[in-house]
Parts: structure tokens; sequence; C-alpha cells
């Protein structure tokens, strides 16, 4: 069988995935170490001036390639047009995008060199699979030095609708790249309208079928392949944080206090301010609830340097401490900020202990933590998770109660009808959303994913 070559910005080499990793990293950590292979990436790390070969490393099944950036690439790529022109645009956040020609002359750069330092690693069999918006141009390049066998995609974030994507002034090149792959997956239904509108619309290419393409000279496919999580490991999560101090201690004062959790990297698509605002709608509007109920929100800062998130970061600090001020009571706070990250059994304990999960991002590719909140529930008395209609998690947690989050009196609703939501309906609701995790895994998608680009080429 060929050995799978997975490769990304991002790569956790230990088994040590705390909260701030971020989906793509714990998602891939997991598929991984079943799987077997290569993972090649950045190694977090910065070097003055020039890059050097990639360090590599064998942990478990996967041998890790990674490659320290100089200062110049990082910011130029990562800093730069990954993360100030690609992740506000794929989040439809025009206003936040900062094009320069020079970083994106360094994006194609990092790409070039990634595909230069890959190359002697390959081996003839290989199965190639390419993860997310940092690494578009990678399959092109790769093209370029020869590799003609099959090479998959796959974009976690969403895929922008095609008058947002068509704001970028390199949008061509970018979709042109990206169609160098033959098999190119999306999270959502919603991703794959918005492709296949602009390969029609904009380059005069055709859908065929469910999921052919053919642009630019080429046939490939696009198809959704939802990300799912390690269930069974999330409901053992739950369970062991079931016997552990600190979430007796919670659970024990969930008698006078009740919790609302939310975990995010922190970031403006996560819409945590607005949560906040929607925290002091309800508190308003339902005094009762004042002194008794807590919104914990675990948020770790991320890409700290880039200006947006300086300022982001900023403004929850102001925003959180402007809603404590006015509503906390001698022994009580209303919002519980919290800037530092937790490992995932510490987060199941918190899951468990919370009556309410409060995942309302203003645009989000899947949203893992949205599923996490659910699989780390008790069965016998499960919580609730309010979900925003713009994480990609929404089309399959229908059991949910979906929110918009621009809406903060129908998020303080919501919230509300979840506290007062009779044990019967929480386990319907629990289980149709069980139902969904046990069927759709981290597993499943690795499969449908790899079984599909096994099937290639597809001309
Ligand atoms: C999102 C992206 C990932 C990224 C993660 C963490 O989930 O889709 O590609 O790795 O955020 O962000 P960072 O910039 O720290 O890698």
């Amino acid at each position: 069988m060929s050995r799978l070559v997975v490769v990304s910005n991002r790569v956790t080499v230990k088994t040590d995935t705390k909260a701030k990793a971020g989906g793509l990293a714990v998602a891939l950590q997991d598929a991984l170490q079943r799987e077997s292979g290569i993972w090649f990436g950045w190694s977090g790390k910065t070097v003055p001036s020039q890059e050097v070969e990639p360090r590599m490393l064998t942990h478990g099944n996967v041998d890790y390639a990674t490659l320290d950036l100089s200062r110049k690439n990082y910011a130029e790529y990562y800093s730069g047009f990954a993360n100030r022109v690609l992740w506000p645009l794929f989040h439809y956040r025009l206003d936040l995008t900062n094009f320069f020609r020079q970083e994106y002359a360094g994006y194609q750069r990092v790409n070039r060199l990634f595909a230069e330092k890959l190359l002697p690693l390959l081996k003839d069999d290989d199965l190639i699979w390419v993860h997310d918006y940092h690494l578009i141009p990678l399959g092109e390049e790769l093209r370029r030095a020869g590799i003609n066998r099959p090479m998959g995609f796959f974009l976690h974030t969403p895929f922008p609708a095609m008058e947002v994507l068509t704001t970028l002034p390199t949008h061509q090149e970018l979709v042109r790249a990206l169609c160098a792959y033959d098999v190119i997956g999306f999270q959502t239904g919603n991703d794959l309208r918005a492709f296949c509108d602009y390969i029609v619309h904009e380059v005069q290419g055709s859908a065929i079928g469910e999921h052919t393409i053919q642009a630019f000279g080429r046939s490939f496919r696009a198809q959704v392949f939802p990300i799912g999580i390690d269930t069974d490991d999330m409901v053992r999560a739950g369970e062991r944080a079931a016997g552990t101090g600190t979430f007796n201690r919670l659970y024990q004062r969930s008698a006078q206090r009740t919790w609302i959790i939310g975990v995010d990297r922190l970031d403006y698509s996560k819409g945590i301010s607005e949560r906040f605002v929607a925290m002091a709608n309800l508190l308003e509007r339902y005094p009762d609830f004042l002194g008794k109920l807590t919104m914990v929100q675990i948020a770790p800062p991320s890409r700290a340097e880039v200006p947006e998130y300086k300022q982001i970061r900023k403004e929850l600090e102001e925003e959180a401490g402007h809603i404590n001020g006015r509503f906390a009571q001698f022994d009580w706070v209303p919002i519980n900020y919290i800037s530092q990250s937790f490992t995932r059994e510490q987060l199941a304990g918190y899951f468990r202990a919370s009556r309410i999960g409060l995942v309302t991002p203003l645009r989000d590719g899947m949203n893992l933590v949205a599923k996490e909140y659910v699989a780390a529930q008790d069965p016998s008395n499960p919580g609730v998770l309010v979900l925003s209609r713009f994480a990609g998690a929404a089309r399959e947690m229908h059991g949910a109660l979906i929110v918009n989050p621009f809406d903060r009196d129908g998020v303080a609703d919501a919230i509300v009808e979840g506290l007062h939501m009779p044990l019967d309906e929480r386990r319907d609701r629990y289980f149709a959303m069980m139902n969904v995790l046990q069927r759709n895994t981290l597993f499943t998608w690795l499969d449908t994913f790899l079984d599909t680009l096994r099937t290639a080429p597809f001309d």
C-alpha cells in the first residue's frame, strides 16, 4: 500500500495537543498516528536568514519533517499573505484584508521552498495530501518539478463566495494553482457550491455530474468531506473527567451556579465579542440569572504578532472588563475570561460540567469544539449546544439550538431556552447528535478522502 505524505503549515510533533494548536493540527495528529507516514511542515521556529534542511524525527507511526522559516519568509508568507489576506478573506472579513504584492511573492516563495525540500523525501507511489490555505500553490509547484502522481488538497476553512474571492487581486492565479490537485476537499456543500460557482462563472470551467470539474485544461474532483472528531476518545475523556477533583468541584457548585462554556483560538472570526454582548443582553433581560450564571470563555492567543489579532485581544479584554464591572457581585462575575490553553482531558471536564456549550463563530470551516462539547457530555444529563448557523458543524449538528451570532437577542434567548430545556428534550437532542458523531468520525473523513484520492487521476 502506498505511503501517506501529509503536508500542512502547522505540525504538532508530540501527542501533547493543547487547545491552542487549533483544529487542524489536533485532527491530523490523530489521523496520522493511525495511518502512519510522513508529516511535513513548518517547525514553528524562525531563523535569522537562510532556511536549512528539514529536521527529521520519528514518533510512534509518523516521521516528522519540519522546516524552520527565515524571518522574512515567516513575515511575508505566514503573518502576511496567509493570515492578513487569505484568512480574513476566506472568513468574509474584507475589511481586515491587507494585500501587498511583496507578501504574495513571499507566499509563493515559501510554497516553492516547501516543494523543493519535500521532493527528496518522496517515494514513487506516495499519496500526497496537502492541507489548508497556507499551501494552495504547493501542488502546482510539485507538478512543475515533475510530480505526476495523485495529489489531494483539503481546505479546513470556508471557501468564500465568488464576489468575495474576486476582490483578491490574484484570485485567478490562486484558483488555477488549486486546480493542480486531483481531489479538492471542502467542509460543506456551501463551500463546494462557491467553488463551482467561481469555476463556471469566472473561468468558464465546467462542473460535470456530482463531483467532476474541468478547468484550466485539467479534470479533477471537488467534493465535500466534513471533518469529524475521534468520537470514542472524547466520550472516554468525558467519562474519565467525571472522576476528577476539578470536575466534582465544578459539578457540586452547579446547584447554585450554572456554567456556559466557550473554547476558541483568540480570533476575530470566532464571534467572541458578540458572545460577550449577548451575555450582557441576557443579564439585562433576564435578571433572575444575576449571580447564578457564569460564561467561561477560554481563548488562548494566536498569531499574536499580526496587528488584527493584537486589536481583537485588546477589545475582548476591554469588553469582558466592562461587562464584569457592570454586573459583577462581591462573589460572582458573569464572564470568566481565560487566555491560556488546556489539554483535551481538562477541556473534556469543563465541557461536561457546563450546561451550555456556546459555539458562535461569525464564519467557521467546521468547528470541532462543537463536536467535542457534545461527545464529552454525560448521556444521562447532557448539556445543550448553542451553535452558529455559520459554522460548518451546523450542517450536521441538527440537535443543537442554531443561532445567528449577529442577533444578540436571539443568542441570549437560545441560551435561556437551553437553560430551561427539560431533560427528555436534552437527551433526544444529544442522542441525535451523537448518532451523527458516531457515523462521521475523524477516521471516516480520513478514509473517504484517501479512498477518493486513490482512484485518481480523473483525466
Ligand atoms: C485554523 C487553521 C489551521 C491553523 C489553526 C491554528 O484551524 O485552519 O490551518 O493551523 O487555525 O492557527 P495557527 O496560525 O496557529 O497555525
